[in-house]
């Protein structure tokens, strides 16, 4: 399997160290991974062979510059250059979300489909503002696009909604889709501290961004929930559908309140008909030890898929950070070369 890897941030490199330290696996499931491109925004390596990763793992462990490297390191290469040889069967796309534009992922993965290459993607900008053109390129070219990692990496949510909840109608979709809210308000109640306080503990751990704003101010869940509901309800809404409230208004003295009631706030996804109209909410919401969130503990996620034949699916759990995100991506790697089609 000949893979591109187009950005090599902190995904893109937990992606590369995972290749290496699942080869075994790779290997058992009888995927022999060649990655001969990878590609950052002022250069990359190109290796027609394949790259050495071992190698390459030793050369960063003491340079930053991969257009060094001497085994094909170069500013020249670009994501035209794969276009130009056309010698891979996957792009696996990990470039910067851009939640206006898409951009540059969503150009990258529209020409990687139209060339009938796999795309596999953690980008949420081009799934949230052109799923269905990137799902129809996929499905005219014969290829698959995975996004198992958009809507909260670890955490099987999409896949599941795609492929275990098959032939039913999902009437609607809850969910605890970021961790770092959820962290977020779990330190303020459990240190009885404020907001603040809690957010800068966040960012001291890597947990929240520095800047922690699509997170706290729930954009982060909106777009999660979006992908969800847009791919599984098959809508085609957009952020203005969505009414959002995040967290960064909370206040110590709401949590303390919502204490003396055995209730805690979690920040909540929904998208649910009402009287035949599709609600799409993010709002930070109290809820009991009855509610099936309120164990949702820490940077943990969850969703909750409500269903006309299959009745009610909740899942829990995932962990968050690169390593887990690039775990995601080669899930559906793995689920590719098995012949899982998440195009229908
Ligand atoms: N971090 C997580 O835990 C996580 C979890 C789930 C999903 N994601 C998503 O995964 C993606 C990658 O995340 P990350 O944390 O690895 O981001 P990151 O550290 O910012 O890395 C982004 C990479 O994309 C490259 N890039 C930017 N513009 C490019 C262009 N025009 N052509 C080629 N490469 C380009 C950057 O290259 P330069 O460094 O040379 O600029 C960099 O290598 C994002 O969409 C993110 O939302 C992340």
């Amino acid at each position: 399997m000949r893979i591109a890897v187009i950005g090599f941030g902190g995904v893109g490199k937990a992606f590369l160290e995972l290749v290496h330290d699942k080869r075994e696996v790779l290997e058992a499931e009888g995927i022999n991974p060649v990655i001969n491109y990878i590609v950052r925004s002022q250069g990359g390596i190109y290796n027609p062979q394949g790259i050495d990763i071992g190698d390459l793992l030793t050369f960063l462990k003491e340079n930053q510059d991969i257009t060094t490297y001497p085994q094909g390191g170069s500013k020249d290469i670009s994501f035209e250059r794969i276009m130009e040889e056309g010698d891979v069967d996957v792009v696996i796309e990990m470039t910067p979300t851009n939640l206006e534009t898409a951009e540059p992922g969503l150009g990258f993965i529209r020409r990687s489909l139209e060339k009938g290459i796999h795309v596999v993607t953690a980008n949420k900008g081009p799934i949230l503002l052109a799923y269905k053109e990137l799902y129809e390129l996929a499905k005219n070219n014969g290829v698959q696009l995975g996004i198992g990692c958009t809507t909260g990496g670890a955490l099987p949510s999409i896949n599941s909604g795609v492929i275990d909840m098959a032939g039913s109608n999902i009437t609607s979709i809850e969910g605890v889709l970021n961790g770092t809210t959820n962290f977020i308000l779990e330190e303020m109640a459990d240190k009885k501290i404020e907001y603040l306080e809690a957010l800068k503990k966040a960012q001291d751990l890597g947990i929240a961004e520095r800047d922690p704003s699509l997170d706290v101010e729930g954009w982060d869940t909106a777009t999660k929930l979006l992908i969800l509901t847009n791919v599984l309800m098959q809508e085609d809404k957009t952020l203005d559908d969505v009414d959002v409230q995040g967290i960064q208004s909370m206040t110590l003295a709401d949590i303390e309140e919502s204490l003396k009631y055995g209730k805690r706030y979690k920040l909540i996804g929904r998208s649910s008909l009402e009287d035949g109209q599709l609600k799409i909410s993010v709002h930070p919401e109290l809820v009991g030890p009855d509610n099936i969130f309120y164990n949702v503990n820490g940077k943990n996620k969850a969703v909750r898929y409500t269903s006309d034949t299959l009745g009610d699916l909740t899942i829990i759990g995932g962990a968050s950070g690169v390593t887990p995100a690039a775990a995601s991506i080669l899930r559906d790697l793995i689920n590719i070369h098995r012949g899982y089609s998440y195009i229908r």
